[in-house]
């Protein structure tokens, strides 16, 4: 490290890490500032993006099976939820119970105090007699310090797949820290993208309108307003992969000249090769085998697998061991 860069934000010190390597990656997590949440809210209602639909349509069709699983001999329980968004699909779950007099307490967990205040408020004027208590904080904080209170089963929530933004093997760790963080016959409800045809897995990072697009690009528009940067964002393109044989979907943005961007903050230069790509994001597409290894790795068993009629998409119920 030398004096320019001691005093950077983790923002530029990832940035850097990301674009000094061959070949360059830039990490996912960076996409959701403002605009980037906005961009994936309009992703979730494109016609190619199938995987918010096929989750919505699980619990809307079997919330019923997945509240008796969550019961199981009748025990009260507390939901939380890592990454609750607005909730629109937790609401139909969260609906039901209520219609069902179930005795559970809602807890979702953000680092942004500012959603949670949201989701609050618009749970408060549609589930208004739902029992909320958000809580603002790191994912693994803020479990430790619910598992100190064992009056009541926990039941985690972790949908949309998310889990497949995460390596292969930082995608373990986190779930054995979930894991960690969990007693004996606690559960996990945990979301996954299954594979299926190559070219609808493809479509859906790659739509017709260039939403997904902008999305990945917005990252570049990101370190110039942040790290004082002159990417030209129309010299870069998206350009998205899927392997059938791993499941693996990967996003790239491509220079399509030979170029170089400076960063103020870094205060370097960076240069690209014609056609040179960045890798910005993997986002994994699975098969049963590969869920059931990945919930024996973790410490978890597997009560229920639920999906949607096209058998699309999977919320898989997990029991701590
Ligand atoms: C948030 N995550 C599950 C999305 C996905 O499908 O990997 C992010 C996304 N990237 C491009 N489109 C959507």
């Amino acid at each position: 490290m030398n004096e320019h860069t001691e005093a950077l934000s983790a923002f530029a010190l990832d940035i850097k890490r990301g674009l000094d390597q061959f070949p360059k990656t830039l990490p996912s997590r960076y996409f959701y500032n403002e605009i980037g949440d906005e961009l994936f809210q309009k992703i979730m209602d494109l016609d190619e993006y199938y995987l918010t639909r096929a989750e919505f349509e699980i619990f809307v069709r079997q919330k019923a099976e997945i509240l008796k699983a969550f019961q199981g001999d009748n025990q009260k329980f507390r939901l939380v939820e890592l990454g609750a968004g607005d909730g629109t699909k937790t609401k139909v779950l969260l609906s039901h119970f209520v219609e069902q007099q179930v005795d559970f307490t809602y807890s979702p967990i953000d680092i942004s105090g500012n959603v949670l205040a949201q989701l609050e408020e618009a749970l408060k004027s549609e589930i208004p007699s739902l029992h909320v208590e958000p809580i603002v904080g790191e994912y693994f904080k803020a479990l430790s310090a619910l598992n100190t209170d064992n009056s009541s089963k926990e039941v985690v929530l972790f949908l949309g797949s998310n889990i497949g933004n995460f390596d292969q093997a930082s995608g373990v760790e986190f779930l054995k820290h979930i894991g960690d963080n969990l007693s004996s016959g606690d559960m996990l409800l945990i979301g996954f993208d299954l594979m299926k045809d190559p070219r609808k897995v493809l479509s859906a990072y790659n739509d017709k309108e260039g939403v997904t697009k902008a999305f990945n690009l917005n990252l570049l528009t990101r370190i110039n307003a942040e790290l004082g940067a002159n990417f030209k964002i129309d010299q870069f393109d998206h350009f998205p992969t899927y392997d059938p044989l791993t499941g693996e979907t990967k996003s790239h943005i491509v220079s399509k000249i030979k170029q170089e961007v400076f960063i103020e903050a870094l205060g370097e230069s960076i240069e690209f090769q014609a056609w040179e790509a960045i890798h910005t994001e993997v986002s994994q597409k699975y098969s049963y085998k590969m869920i059931e290894s990945f919930a024996e790795e973790a410490g978890f068993r597997i009560v229920k697998n639920f999906t949607d009629s096209n058998d699309y998409f999977v919320d898989s119920l997990w029991e701590k061991m």
